[in-house]
């Protein structure tokens, strides 16, 4: 229970369904593919770590590039995945947090996956440990504000169902100067940094619900019989918001930083 009596949810894990995941969210890929790989500039003298590769999408671009890749991620279903896309690159489980390489890569890549870290001190020092002197940083992922809307609308309708809303988020959507600051304590020279908007269409009258199935499951999981009726009135309540023309946009705010080691 939380303090004000109301059910207290314990922001567990999430679980990853990796055919939903490519059949759903593959714009979470498609979004940043393009820009931030030509920011990164891989090319054959590259050994190139991907933090939190998923299903492998962005790890076989950087490799078409020329570079070598090892791609790591916390969940074994999307490593399985990956290593079913792409058997010629090098793909294992592993926790962001706990990173074990040692100045191993010439760069280190990121999209769409710090956000789940909720270490970021952990995270940062094992990207800096990973990286040879000079290497590179590129990394992409949720920032302050991120689905504020969504995450609102699913707030209040867990309030209205009697559950306590403060405690179901799994995220880590940091401000642009926090998280520079957070990089040059772990030694890393900033280059460039920017948080931006970047509405994203998940079709479907039911779109809202879609992405709570993708990225919010292990809610869903804990509401049990209760949870379709909290996916109905989040997207009631989010709805003038996000709703249009037939699509559900979601309100994303992405964080984009290059550095580089000393
Ligand atoms: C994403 O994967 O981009 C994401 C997931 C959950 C919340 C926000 C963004």
């Amino acid at each position: 229970m939380s303090g004000d009596g109301h059910p207290a949810l314990m922001n567990t894990t999430q679980s990853w369904d990796p055919i939903l995941y490519d059949d759903r969210a593959r714009f979470v890929s498609t979004l940043a593919k393009d820009d931030l790989v030509d920011l990164l500039a891989p090319g054959p003298d590259d050994h190139v770590l991907d933090l939190g590769c998923g299903t492998g999408d962005l790890a076989i671009l950087i490799a078409a590039r020329g570079a070598r890749v090892v791609g790591v991620d916390a969940s074994a279903a999307m490593i399985a995945a990956a290593r079913a896309k792409a058997p010629g690159i090098s793909f294992s489980v592993a926790d962001g947090q706990s990173l074990g390489f040692d100045k191993e890569f010439t760069a280190v890549f990121s999209n769409a996956a710090l956000h789940w870290m909720r270490r970021p001190d952990d995270v940062a020092a094992g990207m800096a440990r990973a990286l040879r002197p000079g290497g590179r940083l590129v990394v992409e992922f949720g920032g302050h504000g991120c689905c504020a809307q969504a995450r609102a609308a699913i707030g209040t309708a867990l309030g209205e169902a009697g559950m306590d809303p403060s405690a179901w988020e799994p995220w880590y959507f940091p401000r642009l100067g926090a998280y520079t600051a957070l990089l040059e304590r772990h030694g890393f020279e900033v280059r460039a940094a920017s948080l931006f908007d970047r509405p994203t269409p998940i079709g479907g009258e039911d779109g809202l619900g879609t992405w709570m199935r993708l990225f919010a499951n292990r809610l869903l999981d804990e509401l049990g019989d209760r949870a379709q009726a909290v996916v109905r009135r989040a997207q009631e309540l989010a709805r003038a918001a996000l709703f249009s023309d037939g699509v559900w946009s979601l309100d994303y705010v992405r964080l984009r930083v290059s550095a580089r080691t000393a």
